[in-house]
């Protein structure tokens, strides 16, 4: 059974503690927390007010995913707002095994994330120091974008880099994820599932987490 990790950017920001009370009382383990400066990526989404306040009405991880230049800049201030796992870009961070042992250093859990075009190979030299690799099954930026195919070929490769160096990490997956590629995905070795736009325009929100959970 997969970790299911709702993304909050899919949710009613005019309702904001509804949903979150939704996340509570569902099978999800993790909140899934997207946060975009405009620079890495063609969009600004929010960032410590809302993630600080989230930590406030919930006891389940949260889950960071920092899409944002320079994150070595604000690694201390996540960990005060309550980041359980804290995950950079691979693309945005030129001395990633210094980032990766600072998030280590403030007591979160490690990830990186790879872009679409990005190859699991570029994590073959630091994969024994991650606790999370993210693979981005869409381009980063927005929610309600389609699936790319490739996916399930970089989560296998992943697995492989994985089994093959004993590690221990955990393989997310992030974008256009719902009931339809939730199985395949984990057969390919994924652990963990993002979902947004799937869990919050559900019908029943709770239900559909349940779903993918049975995946
Ligand atoms: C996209 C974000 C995702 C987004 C996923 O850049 O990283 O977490 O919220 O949304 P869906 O599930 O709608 O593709
Ligand atoms: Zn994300």
């Amino acid at each position: 059974m997969a970790i299911i990790a709702p993304s909050i950017l899919a949710a009613d920001f005019g309702n904001l503690a509804k949903d979150i009370e939704m996340v509570n009382n569902s099978q999800a383990e993790w909140f899934h927390l997207d946060v975009m400066d405009g620079v890495f990526v063609p969009n600004i989404s929010y960032g410590m007010p809302i993630i600080d306040k989230i930590n406030s009405l919930t006891d389940k991880v949260l889950d960071v995913h920092l899409m944002i230049v320079e994150p070595d800049r604000y690694i201390s201030t996540f960990k005060q707002v309550g980041a359980d796992i804290l995950t950079v870009h691979y693309e945005a961070c030129t001395h990633l095994h210094r980032t990766i042992q600072a998030i280590k250093a403030e007591g979160m859990k490690a990830g990186v994330a790879l872009n679409p075009h990005t190859p699991v190979s570029v994590l073959e030299d630091v994969i024994n120091d991650l606790d999370l690799v993210l693979i981005m099954s869409v381009n980063p930026g927005f929610g309600g974008q389609k699936f790319i195919e490739n996916t399930y070929n970089k989560v296998s490769k992943l697995k492989q880099m994985i089994t093959e160096a004993g590690a221990d990490v955990i393989i997310e997956i992030d974008g256009g994820v719902g009931v339809q590629n939730a199985s395949k995905l984990i057969e390919a070795g994924a652990d963990a599932l993002v979902a947004g736009s799937a869990v919050f325009n559900a019908e029943n929100p709770t239900e559909y987490i349940a779903e993918l959970k049975k995946a």
